[in-house]
């Protein structure tokens, strides 16, 4: 009481202020140091000013998420990249020692390792320009089979089959090194869905005259439904040390051969369908 007296208060009108949370944040009031009658035209203004500071609230609480998410993001990003690219420089470094001390050669660790690195960078590249294409002619079943034996012998450890079905063999006229980089991206997708014990099947085949089909199908994990809709936002990954942009350059690489790509998946596994034309 003697607060009131002291700050002479008249009359009072109090709103509070609820939060989205349901939580009270405070009050908002309207003192007169006489006698006042408040009108609901009164109440209403007050109690209008009150979801203002609600909605002021609750920006300034969505701006802060953000802000902390892509934080989080970019602490990812950069971890990925660190790793990725660390691992490489150790391997270069130990085999450079080794071909020292033993006066033998291991260029071939050596030069896989700074490919790695030279496509970490790439990635990157290619995330901030569109690819320019280099076309010639090729055919899709070397490209595939030569990508086989670079992840041959981590398939051999992991226990994974990797078949390859040509329904048919012919050559396509697109960007080689492009092609081989959306091939790799989805390989490693598939490997890194399967534990151990697993089946990776690529599938070439024409179902309309002048395009091919392609499918990259894995028994893996799959791909759970409440993150299917994020899974080709650039730097989106479930992987500890990993960018997230495989998926990301594969679709521009795709849209830049004016084919199509679409993604099915569930708890059996992952499909990856691919419309080429021959001539892109
Ligand atoms: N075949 C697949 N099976 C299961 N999950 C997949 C598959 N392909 C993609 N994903 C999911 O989609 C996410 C995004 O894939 P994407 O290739 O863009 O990035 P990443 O593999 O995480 O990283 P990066 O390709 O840059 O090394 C993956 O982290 C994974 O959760
Ligand atoms: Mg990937």
């Amino acid at each position: 009481m003697d607060v009131i007296y002291d700050c002479n208060v008249g009359s009072y009108l109090g709103i509070p202020i609820f939060l989205e949370n349901g939580t009270i944040f405070g009050t908002i009031c309207a003192i007169d140091p006489d006698p006042f009658l408040f009108t609901k035209d009164h109440v209403d203004k007050l109690q209008l000013f009150a979801d203002m500071i609600v909605s002021l609230i609750s920006k300034v609480e969505n701006d802060s998420n953000n802000i902390q998410s892509q934080l989080k993001q970019f602490e990812a990003l950069t971890a990925g990249i660190s790793d990725k690219i660390g691992n490489s420089i150790q391997v270069i470094r130990g085999f450079l020692q080794l071909s020292l001390d033993n006066n033998s050669s291991y260029s071939n660790i050596i030069l896989r390792e700074v490919d790695n690195i030279r496509d970490v960078l790439k990635d990157f590249e290619l995330t901030t320009k569109p690819p320019a294409l280099i076309k010639r002619e090729f055919s899709v079943d070397q490209l595939i089979n030569n990508l086989f034996k670079e992840f041959e012998e981590e398939c051999y450890l992991k226990n994974i089959m990797l078949v390859s079905m040509m329904e048919v063999t012919c050559n396509v006229h697109a960007d080689y090194t492009q092609m081989k980089q959306v091939f790799k991206n989805l390989l490693r997708n598939a490997i890194d869905a399967i534990e151990t014990n697993g089946k990776i099947n690529v599938k070439v085949s024409s179902l309309v005259p002048h395009q091919l089909s392609i499918t990259v199908t894995d028994n893996g994990h799959g791909i759970h439904p409440s993150i299917f809709e994020k899974i080709e936002l650039p730097f989106f990954t479930t992987k500890e040390n990993s960018i997230g942009l495989g998926l990301s350059i594969t679709r521009r690489i795709i849209n830049a051969h004016k084919g199509a790509m679409l993604i099915d998946s569930n708890c059996n596994g992952t499909c990856v369908l691919m419309e080429i034309p021959m001539n892109a």
